[in-house]
């Protein structure tokens, strides 16, 4: 199954990821983990984007598109995959769609406001990639692999800001792509991040279902 998350920043898109890939045995791809890796590596597009991601921009569509159609060739993706934060953009959901039926396109709909609250609290382990936040944390120490946690660069809040302006200019077009698909669902994701699993899930269900019918 070949799924898409689509969300405002902290919307919960990571969190998600992170919950189905072991709930559905599909690899969890997220654009952000992987610019952010490339960054940490000092490849040759790390070296080139680092400024943009700092200042909340988008990479362009050319680079990313490759970055991502070259990780959706590797073998753990042969019976699907759950992206999350590509595609982006409508010339990046076209790219995808030359190569790939998506299946589901999941909207988490998130207020700004708490989104805004959830990104203040955010932090990362420097080694796995796990997001937490700090209200569930007894230590900024990754439960998982022991390592430390940071802020991420772009969640300062003049970037946040641009992140959001970015988004709320790119999000119609993108909906509307998959919508017409039919294969556009929105979950709220103000609620606890279980709750929004749950309504993940049933809405996969459901497409199951349809499937099989
Ligand atoms: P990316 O890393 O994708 O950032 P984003 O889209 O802004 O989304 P976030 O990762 O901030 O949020 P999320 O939705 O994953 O939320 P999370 O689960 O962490 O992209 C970063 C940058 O890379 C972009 O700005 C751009 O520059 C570049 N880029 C990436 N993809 C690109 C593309 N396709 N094209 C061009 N450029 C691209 O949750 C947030 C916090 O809330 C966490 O602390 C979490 O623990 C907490 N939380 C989550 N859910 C809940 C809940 N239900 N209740 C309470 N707390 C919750
Ligand atoms: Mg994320």
């Amino acid at each position: 199954m070949n799924i898409v998350l689509l969300g405002a920043p902290a919307s919960g898109k990571g969190t998600q990821g992170n919950v189905l890939t072991n709930i559905l045995n599909l690899p969890h791809i997220s654009s952000g983990n992987i610019i952010r890796q490339n960054i940490a590596d000092k490849t040759e597009i790390g070296i080139r984007v680092k400024e943009l991601i700092s200042k909340g921009k988008l990479v362009s569509d050319k680079i990313t598109n490759i970055m991502m159609l070259e990780r959706l060739s590797y073998p753990d993706c042969k019976n699907g995959f759950i992206l999350d934060g590509y595609p982006r953009t409508l010339n990046q959901a076209k790219a995808l769609e030359k190569k790939y039926q998506i299946d589901i396109a999941i909207n988490i709909d998130v207020l700004e406001e708490n989104a805004v609250k959830r990104i203040s609290g955010r932090r990362v382990c420097n080694n796995c990639n796990k997001t937490y936040h700090i209200s569930n944390l007894k230590a900024e120490i990754c439960p998982i692999c022991n390592n430390s946690l940071v802020v991420r660069d772009d969640d300062k809040i003049e970037v946040i800001k641009e992140r959001y302006k970015i988004f709320n200019n790119l999000t119609k077009d993108l909906l509307n792509f998959y919508k017409e698909k039919g294969v556009l669902v929105t979950v709220d994701g103000n609620g606890t991040s279980e709750q929004t699993s749950q309504e993940i899930l049933n809405a996969i269900k459901e497409v199951n279902k349809n499937d099989i019918n």
